[in-house]
């Protein structure tokens, strides 16, 4: 073994496995930039939350990272594999097996039932999976009873199960939600919650969550903040009082920062929130 081998062998055993690397993303559109160069690994069987004032660029993340939309330059790989040197077929068909999506609403076709709906993705594929199999998958989110039902006989929290279960069942590498418990009550969002926690311990399942919730943020292992299409900082592990704390930093800053641009005096409030905010980063 030369030492070149021993260095590379090393570098990845070291390397933590990432289920999505993301290097120097940028995305654009027209004059707008959404993304403005953001370097984030999302280790597998890790649970992460994006948080961020509207407008920060969290679903263009979410939506690049999960091979829907273009990057205007940098790379994402999931599972190993460069999105950017796919073809849209090739793309097409990691997006159907190795990447998992559900949205603030479920997005669910009301005349199948949620045992038709969690089969529809792969019956589209051409391939027919087993009642067995889409019933593991129902029972996977605690619906295994609800198989012959259609959407509108379901609760919120079901039907958003149900998606959860369409996004899971081909065991995707990576599962994204884009504020999934945006649309549930407080008691309804907390079940979901506690069930894509349930996911992560139980089965590993990587999973990245755009909320706008303290609360929900704080079940993930997680929370990386962007701010202006940049990444912001980070905390681990973090309560809900903290993760809200760090939001009401970002926010006063903001506040500020627009404060100051129309009354110069303000500025020396944007440094105090500014500081605070710093200081929950430097802590990671
Ligand atoms: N298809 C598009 N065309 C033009 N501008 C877009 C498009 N998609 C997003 N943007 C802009 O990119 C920026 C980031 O948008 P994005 O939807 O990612 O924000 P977000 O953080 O998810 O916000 P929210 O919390 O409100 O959902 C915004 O300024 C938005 O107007
Ligand atoms: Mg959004």
């Amino acid at each position: 073994m030369t030492t070149t081998d021993v260095a590379t062998a090393s570098a990845a055993s070291a390397a933590p496995s990432a289920a999505v690397r993301i290097r120097s993303l940028r995305r654009s559109y027209g004059d707008v930039t959404a993304l403005d160069g953001v370097d984030l690994d999302f280790a597998a069987g890790t649970f992460t939350a994006v948080m961020g004032p509207s407008g920060s660029g969290k679903s263009t993340l979410l939506q690049c990272a999960a091979g829907l939309d273009r990057p205007t330059s940098g790379t994402v790989a999931v599972d190993g594999t460069d999105l950017a040197g796919l073809s849209e077929r090739r793309l097409t068909l990691l997006r159907r097996e190795r990447i998992g999506f559900v949205f603030q609403a479920f997005n669910l076709l009301p005349s199948l039932t949620a045992a038709q709906n969690v089969a529809l993705p792969l019956r589209l594929a051409g391939r027919h999976p087993s009642r067995a199999a889409v019933r593991q998958a129902l029972a996977r989110v605690g619906l295994a009873e609800r198989a012959g039902h259609r959407p509108t006989q379901l609760s919120g929290g079901q039907q958003q199960r149900v998606a959860l279960a369409r996004a899971l069942i081909t065991r995707p590498a990576v599962l994204f939600g884009d504020e999934p418990t945006g649309a549930l009550d407080t008691t309804t969002s907390r079940e979901v919650l506690a069930l894509l926690r349930e996911l992560v311990d139980r089965e590993g399942q990587t999973t990245v969550m755009v909320t706008h919730d303290p609360v929900a943020a704080a079940h993930a292992d997680r929370v990386v903040f962007l701010v202006d299409g940049r990444l912001h900082g980070e905390l681990a592990g973090a309560s809900a009082e903290r993760v809200a704390a760090y939001m009401a930093g970002l926010e006063r800053s903001a506040g500020a920062e627009a404060g100051a641009e129309a009354e110069p005096e303000a500025r020396a409030g944007a440094g105090a929130a500014g500081r605070g905010v710093g200081g929950e980063r430097a802590a990671c």
